[in-house]
């Protein structure tokens, strides 16, 4: 596992999301998750107040409580709901129908998520939802405090100081900020900055500023075993498109190639997922060192996600850079900027 540097600490730069743990019944399903985690290597671990339904900081905590090798990043701006141990057993109650129809558990989250408290960004809020993460995370010390999906009009003078304050302190290592959109939609604040990746050529961040990138797994689904072209560019890149972990490896290696020295966070309910996952990255390709591999990954996605008939069919690629550390460049295509 590469590691890069967050907050003047080492960790890995695959981060494990803990947007999917779970209180309550499903606690020790969510103890294998986390162990799993640290077992393959990941020592970087996102999460909020609101995640698992308010739950999964507690469990977080519990299982890192003596584990000091790893780094976490929590957030501010949206509440914890109300009575999560409740929320917590009725979802446990409704699993089986949730797990038998995905569309209704998507629903369902996202009816959580636009139902809990946002924009609680006035100064008491902050230092109270800080201290409650603190104390669930059985820590007095978090190396980087996001804003959680804030709106331009949220980010104050006052809001500003308050942050800064939380690291002159030391109770916070770093700063920053995160959408659940894609980069350019940042609200830019301190040095993390968290987005969903997408194969958009931006020009590199700014110096001083760790990418934090999320969602790829999601976002684009596993070409289907009929799409003999797709297939066909998949052993091309050196994955093995039998092998149904060569497309996450895939996804993964090439997020990780285009966030230069950045975090790729990936999410899993399954422990062997997780493991397959990661454990199929291509650290070579990953490290933008696979000459034509970020090029070729990201016109197989846009082929995945367009359904082109043939790569004949595609309209030339238009070019830019991104910037790598070791001052490599790296072609990408910017066809794929509006949504890929
Ligand atoms: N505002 C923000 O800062 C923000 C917004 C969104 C997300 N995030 C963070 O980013 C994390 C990741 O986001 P995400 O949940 O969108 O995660 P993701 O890792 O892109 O996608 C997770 C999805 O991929 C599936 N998956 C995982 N491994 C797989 C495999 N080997 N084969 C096929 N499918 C696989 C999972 O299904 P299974 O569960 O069935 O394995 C799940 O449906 C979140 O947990 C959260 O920490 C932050």
């Amino acid at each position: 596992m590469d590691r890069t540097t967050l907050a003047g600490r080492e960790t890995s730069r695959i981060g494990f999301g803990c947007g999917r743990l779970v209180g309550g019944a499903g606690t020790p399903a969510s103890i294998r998750l986390i162990e799993q985690a640290r077992a393959i290597g990941i020592s970087h671990f996102d999460v909020a107040p609101s995640y698992g339904l308010g739950l999964a900081e507690n469990v977080l905590g519990k299982v890192l409580a003596g584990d000091r090798d790893v780094t976490i990043a929590t957030k501010i701006g949206i509440g914890r709901p109300t009575n999560p141990g409740m929320k917590a057993l009725a979802r446990q109650i409704l699993r089986p129908l949730l797990t038998a129809t995905p569309a209704l558990r998507q629903k369902l989250a996202s009816k959580a998520q636009r139902g809990a408290a946002r924009n609680q960004y006035e100064q008491a809020q902050v230092e109270s939802s800080f201290a409650e993460s603190l104390r669930r995370l059985q820590r007095d010390r978090i190396d980087a405090l996001l804003l959680h999906q804030p709106e331009a009009g949220d980010l104050t003078s006052t809001l500003r100081a308050v942050m800064d304050r939380l690291v002159a302190e030391g109770r916070a290592g770093a700063i920053g900020s995160s959408t659940a959109a894609d980069r350019d939609s940042v609200i830019p604040l301190g040095s993390v900055h968290q987005y969903r990746w997408s194969p958009s050529p931006l020009p590199p961040c700014d110096t001083g500023v760790t990418s934090i990138a999320h969602g790829l797994l999601r976002r684009y689904p596993r070409p289907r075993a009929n799409d003999t072209i797709s297939m066909a560019r998949m052993a091309e890149a050196g994955f093995d498109p039998k092998d149904p972990t060569a497309w996450p490896g895939l996804l993964l290696s090439l997020a990780l190639a285009t966030t230069p020295g950045g975090l790729v966070l990936i999410s899993s309910s399954d422990p062997e997922r997780l493991r397959a996952s990661v454990t199929a990255i291509d650290w070579v390709a990953a490290s933008g060192k696979r000459a034509g591999f970020v090029e070729g990954a990201i016109e197989l996605l846009h082929r995945v996600q367009t359904k082109e008939p043939s790569a004949a069919s595609l309209p030339p690629i238009d070019r830019t850079q991104y910037i790598h550390p070791s001052n490599s460049t790296m072609a990408v295509s910017s066809r794929d900027s509006e949504e890929a």
